[in-house]
């Protein structure tokens, strides 16, 4: 009753998990099916063509039972044997190399300073330093900085050296253009709790048929985010291999129906975006900025300054109070700045509403 009461009354711009749509609360709502029923089918791969069509890609989809980061677990377990490259420039960078190590691997770290991009040039050093690399990890939308990382030009970097790619989409995959095809992803990845507005549960994934086939010979890599015992079900209209997050999925068949009723993709992006600048011109009103590097801010999290006197927490709680639930900073950044998301229900009038309470905070 208690988490009843205090979604209601908050107004949510939080980075994950988000406020959901009425309509995927109200598909979430239905009576279950077995996960084996043609209802069930039907909407698992209708959600899959879905997801296709949302990342530009032939690809197989997957839908994990788990949140984004099993999808980081799987990459590496079934696609690296001993070496890969991850590109860092805040906390979910860090956790991609951390996910490698745990499992044995070594993970050659490129870093920038926090709130900078890593460069194509970056990248290309590192990839001539350790020609044994097997892959290169990248985040798409590092959400604790609030930066996007130009994906098609470090893309580029990766096929011209013939790496498997790996990219970390969960702030972003749905929230701004992602070409898996044409960028030569071939493991990207999401939650479901961020840009599609559902609530937390499932790992959304496209996989190519190169890291299936690198996975089909690789040893000793468990069985749940076994690639291949995902791609078996798959191929053969099951669905998943084991008992699926109904109400996840059907939540997320909403939310891209939704979308496509919107107008597509294109019009669910320009609507990002439109949220976005409002919330970054807006916070100009009061003298504050984002903190990345200009021309690499987020479209989906802007991560805001702290103003001398205040910290980040001290304007999460005053925000809190006004009935908006913002972001604290994350990890390094936690004292200096606060985020402020843009990402799934967020009805009209609720930015000027927030923006006003934040004004009456920092003034
Ligand atoms: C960029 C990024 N990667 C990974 C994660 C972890 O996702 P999950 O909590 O769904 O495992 C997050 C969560 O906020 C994220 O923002």
């Amino acid at each position: 009753m208690v988490i009843a009461r205090c979604t209601q009354c908050m107004k949510l711009f939080t980075v994950g998990p988000v406020a959901c749509y009425p309509v995927v609360l109200e598909a979430m709502g239905r009576q279950m099916v077995s996960h084996r029923s043609k209802e069930y089918v039907d909407m698992h791969y209708e959600t899959v063509g879905q997801m296709q069509k949302m990342l530009e890609t032939k690809n197989s989809v997957y839908l994990f039972s788990s949140s984004g980061t099993g999808f980081m677990e799987a990459a590496v377990k079934n696609c690296v044997a001993e070496k890969m490259i991850v590109c860092i420039n805040g906390s979910f960078g860090k956790r991609f190399a951390e996910v490698a190590m745990a499992n044995g691997r070594e993970a050659v770290k490129v870093v920038t300073e926090l709130g900078e991009p890593v460069t194509p040039e970056m990248l290309g050093e590192a990839l001539d330093a350790h020609p044994d690399a097997e892959a290169v990890a990248i985040t798409h939308n590092e959400t604790s900085t609030g930066l996007i990382n130009d994906l098609p030009a470090l893309t580029k970097v990766v096929k011209r050296h013939d790496k498997l790619c790996f990219v970390d989409g969960v702030s972003s995959m749905g929230g701004t253009e992602v070409k898996v095809d044409e960028w030569n992803i071939d493991i990207m990845f999401s939650s479901s709790q961020k840009c599609f507005g559902v609530p937390p549960g499932i790992g959304i994934g496209s996989v190519s048929r190169r890291a299936l086939d690198v996975s089909a010979s690789m040893p000793n890599k468990g069985w749940y985010f076994d690639l291949m015992v995902w791609e078996k079900s798959h191929a053969a209209g099951k669905g998943t291999p084991m008992t699926s997050t109904i109400p996840q999925i059907a939540g997320l068949n909403a939310a891209l129906l939704m979308i496509d009723e919107m107008g597509g993709k294109q019009a669910y992006f320009d609507l990002y975006e439109r949220r976005n600048t409002a919330i970054r011109e807006g916070i100009k009103e009061y003298g504050l900025d984002t903190f990345p590097l200009k021309g690499y801010e987020s479209p989906t999290v802007s991560c805001i300054s702290a103003p001398d006197g205040l910290s980040g927490p001290d304007i999460y709680n005053a925000m809190r109070g006004h009935g908006f639930e913002l972001a604290q900073g994350y990890g390094d950044l936690k004292q200096a700045t606060f985020r402020v998301g843009n990402m799934g229900w967020i009805p009209d009038g609720y930015i000027g509403e927030m923006l006003d309470a934040l004004g009456r905070v920092v003034s």
